[in-house]
């Protein structure tokens, strides 16, 4: 059986805040079912907002020269992507929300000029965060974290979402959250 390839992406400018630390039990999970994981911190990556400049409405590739020309490799190769990210303004903050902007040429290869595109079952999980009570608190991000894995063409196979967390304490003393991290890790690699 081929060993199982987990990309994590950190997309809180927080290190060791709440959703690295939901984040990186995910990983514990599927480190401890055998999967090989790399995780990125989206912060400490150069990659400049998408500027509608349309190049990629003829060519299907991005033509800003950053980070994102390897990321954009390791986004369409590995068999599971892992978004962890905070709730800005009832969004995604921008060090998320530029990477996924930045996936537009990805969108045009794939459903405008309709380019061969890698098949197989891989799977996409948001891991989220936010300090309100609020209903529909993750819904927008969620919504964005969905057309963000249909484009690289990853099935979004769940996710695990906390309000009312504005720390990491508030993480940590969580009944359920840490236990439930680790869970989701074995899974999501498991079948
Ligand atoms: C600029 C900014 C905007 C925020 N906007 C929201 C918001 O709209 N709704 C919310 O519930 N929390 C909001 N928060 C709170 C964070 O989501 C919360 O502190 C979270 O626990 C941070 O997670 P992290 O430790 O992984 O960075 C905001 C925080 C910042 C810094």
């Amino acid at each position: 059986m081929t060993k199982k390839t987990v990309l994590a992406l950190a997309g809180s400018p927080v290190k060791d805040g709440s959703t690295d630390r939901l984040l990186d039990l995910v990983l514990r999970g599927a480190r401890m079912k055998g999967a090989s994981v790399e995780k990125i911190y989206l912060c400490e990556l150069e990659i400049t907002p998408c500027n509608s400049c349309g190049k990629c409405e003829k060519t299907g590739a991005c033509p800003i020269n950053d980070d994102m020309k390897w990321l954009y490799k390791k986004l369409l190769k590995s068999h599971v992507i892992i978004l962890a990210s905070p709730i800005y303004f009832m969004g995604l903050p921008a060090q998320s929300k530029s990477m996924i902007d930045r996936c537009q040429s990805i969108w045009v290869k794939r459903f405008k000029l309709k380019k061969k595109f890698g098949k197989g079952d891989r799977k996409g999980f948001f891991v989220s965060v936010g300090n309100m009570a609020r209903p529909h608190l993750f819904r927008g991000a969620v919504a964005t974290v969905k057309a963000f894995f249909t484009t690289i063409g990853v099935r979004y196979a769940g996710d695990l979402l906390f309000s009312k967390i504005e720390d990491k304490e508030n993480i940590m003393e969580h009944p359920t959250a840490m236990k439930d991290a680790l869970e989701a890790g074995t899974k999501l690699v498991s079948d």
